[in-house]
């Protein structure tokens, strides 16, 4: 008897999983390109992690994202991780290869980076300091791309002031810490402005800060995107920035995964947009 050739398989982890826009994404390219294989949201306990990653190469699966609880543990249960992946101290996306390693990759930034490159197309990481809203770990993703694309100088402040003693302490002397208290000054001269608190998301508060320093014609974006246009980017585009909202960073960091489970480079435009927004 021939063998069928098998179907590949990928997905996302966390818990929980519901909300995740990730099959969205993965499913308009599958349809798109009309690929044979399938993208699986999948709810896995913290306790069931190391069983599920041992299981799922042996039912077909190529790979799969990564999502909270589980983007760093899942860096102790990898075969091989990639330098931005132990910068970042996270994975976002696995591949589980042919020879039974588990790779493991952090493609936040390089998401981050080519959301910029797309919407906000004559900002160069050379012009200017970057502002830096947060310390968690999508700010260490963003910082990680910044350095790596050339910038001068990233202006960070945080509630926790702590986090960015660390943040300092891993990225070094390209960082200059605000505090909180003063954020609004890291805006005087800043070419790039972020968001990367969760502050301004749906169900939370706001992004309160003084925004009278930010300099018309600066980039500003958000990583929230629910809602799409935050009361952040709202402000900053009344006072004259580049706005860029933080949908394509998510449409972005699925690409580089999608290209290597499925073999084909997906594409990022509007339609991949409504598909995700459900439009
Ligand atoms: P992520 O991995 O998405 O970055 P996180 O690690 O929980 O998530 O970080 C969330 C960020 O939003 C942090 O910078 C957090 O500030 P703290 O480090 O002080 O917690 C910030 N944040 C969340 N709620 C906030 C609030 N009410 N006011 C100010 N900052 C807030």
């Amino acid at each position: 008897m021939t063998e069928l050739p098998r179907i590949p398989l990928a997905g996302v982890i966390g818990h929980p999983i519901a909300h995740s826009r990730s099959p969205l994404l993965h499913g308009h390219w599958l349809a798109r390109y009309g690929i044979k294989g399938h993208y699986i949201p999948m709810d896995v306990s913290a306790a069931d992690l190391p069983q599920a990653l041992a299981m799922l190469p042996k039912l077909g699966f190529v790979g799969v994202n990564v999502t909270i609880p589980h983007k760093e543990a899942v860096l102790k249960l990898a075969d091989v991780v990639t330098d931005r992946a132990a910068l970042i101290g996270a994975a976002n996306t696995l591949i589980f290869r042919a020879d039974g390693k588990i790779h493991a990759d952090n493609t936040d930034g390089v998401g981050f980076m080519a959301n910029l490159r797309q919407l906000a197309a004559h900002w160069q990481a050379a012009t200017g300091p970057a502002a830096l809203f947060g310390a968690g770990g999508a700010a260490r993703a963003v910082i990680a791309a910044l350095i790596e694309a050339g910038i001068p100088e990233i202006r960070i402040a945080n509630r926790t002031r702590l986090r960015t003693e660390v943040l300092k302490r891993d990225f070094g002397g390209r960082l200059v810490i605000y505090d909180w208290s003063h954020a609004g000054d890291m805006l005087a001269g800043a070419a790039l402005v972020i968001n990367a608190t969760s502050l301004g998301m749906t169900g939370k508060p706001d992004l309160r800060l003084p925004l009278d320093q930010l300099e018309a014609g600066a980039v500003a974006t958000d990583l929230v995107y629910t809602p799409l246009m935050t009361p952040f980017l709202t402000e900053a585009q009344s006072r004259g920035a580049h706005i860029v909202d933080g949908l394509g960073m998510l449409l972005h960091q699925g690409a580089p995964g999608f290209e290597r489970w499925f073999g084909q480079r997906p594409q990022v435009d509007d339609a991949t947009r409504s598909a995700v927004l459900g439009q």
